[in-house]
């Protein structure tokens, strides 16, 4: 049954009934819901109030939806929020002053006066109005249910989040325990840009965006991460705890500029939920507990809410890094440093329908279908990351035009010197004017990116940033040219083979494999960065590295892919990644 497009259930609707019949006086109605119930203003206006009375004497219609997206709403099931206050309760968390930000049909309200005997007073936020009824009925439902049980003073408040004043709350409850519990909007401004929603903080300057800049989505950020460091920001000094259900990337990003702002938070953890089963969705998300009013800490141990119990792996900083794994770090922290080689990542076009391009019987053909003549000195052997799969590659699937040798270069030059590279080019210039980043702005014809001197040595070390295998392989010359990466990969480029091969050694050495193992995280977007490979100081690895060892994996290369090569080289390679003293 619906009213006011909130459910409600019948024993709800029989006590309203019986109750409420002859009230026209809003105090009176409001004074009996509160000594009733603990429910503070249960009407705003008399208006309301006869409305009620009206709909609850009618049949009940049931109300479609409306699209809720802009509020990023997934309500909490019982179950799953009876589960979280269960695990705050274990940890004698004993709160007096309970804080829903964004209550939705209160299910953290109803498990909270199940299990805290101590609540003082409970405030739930919500700008959906249906569900500030829902959840006014749903906590009459649970002391019709629960006679017995404690009745704090409780206010449901029909707002915005954005607008509520916490800080009067904070200011009013200084010496309390409180508990803020529950499961904001999962949203980011830049879906509420493309939805032109105006569900967002306003004027309000948030990780260096103003209002506007939110608005129309530069730079992406969780709402549910404003609010969550909002939430920290005011109530740091406060006893208590924060307890709240948020995408696992906003409790990265909470921990990692916890270094910046030293909010009062200790005892940080984060419980994993099965986003599937609790909200049929595929997203990372879990419930993030802290302890406020302490010295600040700056690592968050991982947990599961189904195992509570079970010890998880801690990721944080340790020093001046950032890591996915506090423990696993401590063995291999010493090759934490700078590469003395520069990594780079591979080719970017935008145009893969064009600059893609398959051999079949001898031709080129583009992702187009077409069947096209190119000069061979433009067209190089491509890899993409899911070729990255083997230790050792010499052969392409795909071929690309490699229009430039470095960024920005004229390619005027292609009309005169490769005549049929550029017809086809031009021919498809459109294509090249459609790319949308602007980066292409006020460039040569046919600019490409991620090109330089690096891009033609003859042998690489590679890796895909998009995939988590922790192996490199090496990429040899394909008929005596380079293979080029695109750029989803990332590579070390060499004019040796000896010295890509002690890289590839090196790189996928256990201790290597350990080491980004403990700094990369599984959520992210790319697993590997140039940020995260610039990290690997490979003279560190190779000065660390046993000689016999490292003898045993060349043997086995040589062996495996016909190869004769021998340590000769070793002292060269490492005076070459040794910085060149001066003076
Ligand atoms: C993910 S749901 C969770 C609801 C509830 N906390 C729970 O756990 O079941 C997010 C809730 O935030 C509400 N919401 C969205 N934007 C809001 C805002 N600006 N102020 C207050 N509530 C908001 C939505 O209507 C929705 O009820």
């Amino acid at each position: 049954m619906q009213i006011f497009g909130a459910n409600i259930t019948d024993s709800v609707i029989d006590y309203l009934k019986c109750n409420l019949k002859g009230y026209v006086c809003l105090k009176k109605a409001n004074n009996l819901l509160f000594n009733s119930f603990g429910i503070l203003n249960f009407f705003e206006t008399e208006e309301e109030l006869k409305n009620l009375i009206n709909a609850i004497s009618k049949s009940y219609h049931i109300i479609s939806q409306p699209d809720r997206t802009e509020y990023g709403d997934f309500q909490t099931n019982l179950n799953l929020a009876n589960n979280v206050a269960e695990i705050l309760a274990n940890k004698n968390s004993l709160p007096q002053i309970i804080i829903e930000p964004t209550c939705g049909k209160g299910n953290f309200i109803l498990a909270s006066l199940q299990q805290f005997r101590n609540i003082e007073k409970i405030y739930g936020i919500e700008i959906y109005k249906p569900y500030v009824w829902e959840c006014k009925f749903n906590i009459i439902d649970f002391y019709l249910k629960n006679p017995k049980e404690n009745k704090p003073e409780i206010s449901i408040i029909h707002n915005s989040v954005f607008d509520y004043n916490f800080k009067q709350l904070a200011k009013e409850n200084t010496e309390k325990e409180i508990l803020i519990i529950g499961n904001p909007p999962w949203v980011t401004n830049s879906q509420l840009g493309s939805l032109n929603s105006s569900n967002l903080p306003k004027k309000r300057n948030f990780k260096n965006h103003n209002g506007l800049d939110a608005i129309t989505g530069k730079g992406n950020f969780d709402i549910a991460e404003f609010i969550t460091i909002n939430l920290i920001e005011t109530f740091q000094k406060m006893k208590g705890q924060l307890a709240l259900l948020v995408k696992n990337s906003v409790i990265k990003n909470i921990v990692y500029d916890q270094r910046n702002n030293k909010f009062g938070i200790s005892e940080i953890k984060r419980y994993y939920i099965d986003c599937k089963k609790e909200f049929n969705v595929s997203v990372e998300a879990s419930l993030f507990i802290c302890k406020l009013n302490s010295k600040p800490e700056f690592e968050c141990e991982e947990l599961n809410l189904y195992q509570p119990n079970n010890v998880g792996k801690r990721f944080g900083w340790v020093e001046m890094k950032f890591v996915s794994n506090i423990d696993t770090y401590f063995n291999t922290q010493q090759i934490d440093g700078i590469s003395p080689f520069e990594w780079r990542q591979g080719i970017k076009h935008d145009c893969s329908s064009i600059m893609e391009l398959d051999k079949v019987n001898g031709h080129y053909v583009n992702r187009l279908k077409e069947e096209i003549k190119l000069e061979n000195d433009l067209v190089y052997g491509l890899l993409k990351s899911s070729d990255l799969k083997n230790t050792v590659i010499s052969e392409s699937r795909k071929y690309t035009i490699v229009t430039q040798k470095k960024v920005g270069q004229e390619t005027n030059y292609i009309k005169y010197d490769y005549p049929k590279t550029y017809e086809y080019l031009t021919k498809h210039q459109n294509i090249f004017n459609r790319r949308k980043s602007s980066i292409y702005n006020n460039k040569p014809l046919f600019s490409i990116f991620g090109v330089g001197d690096y891009s033609f040595k003859p042998y690489k070390v590679a890796i895909s940033g998009l995939y988590k295998t922790f192996h490199f392989t090496l990429v040899l010359p394909q008929n005596e040219k380079p293979l080029m990466l695109d750029d989803t990969c990332y590579f070390l480029g060499f004019d040796k083979l000896e010295f890509a091969v002690y890289t590839l050694l090196l790189l996928n050495s256990e201790t290597n494999v350990q080491f980004l193992q403990s700094i990369t995280f599984s959520d992210a977007k790319r697993t590997f960065t140039k940020d995260v490979l610039m990290r690997i100081d490979l003279l560190k690895l190779a000065e660390n590295i046993e000689i016999s060892e490292l003898q045993i994996k060349l043997n086995e290369i040589n062996e495996f892919y016909n190869f004769n090569l021998t340590l000769d080289l070793w002292e060269d390679y490492i005076n070459e990644m040794k910085p060149i003293k001066t003076g």
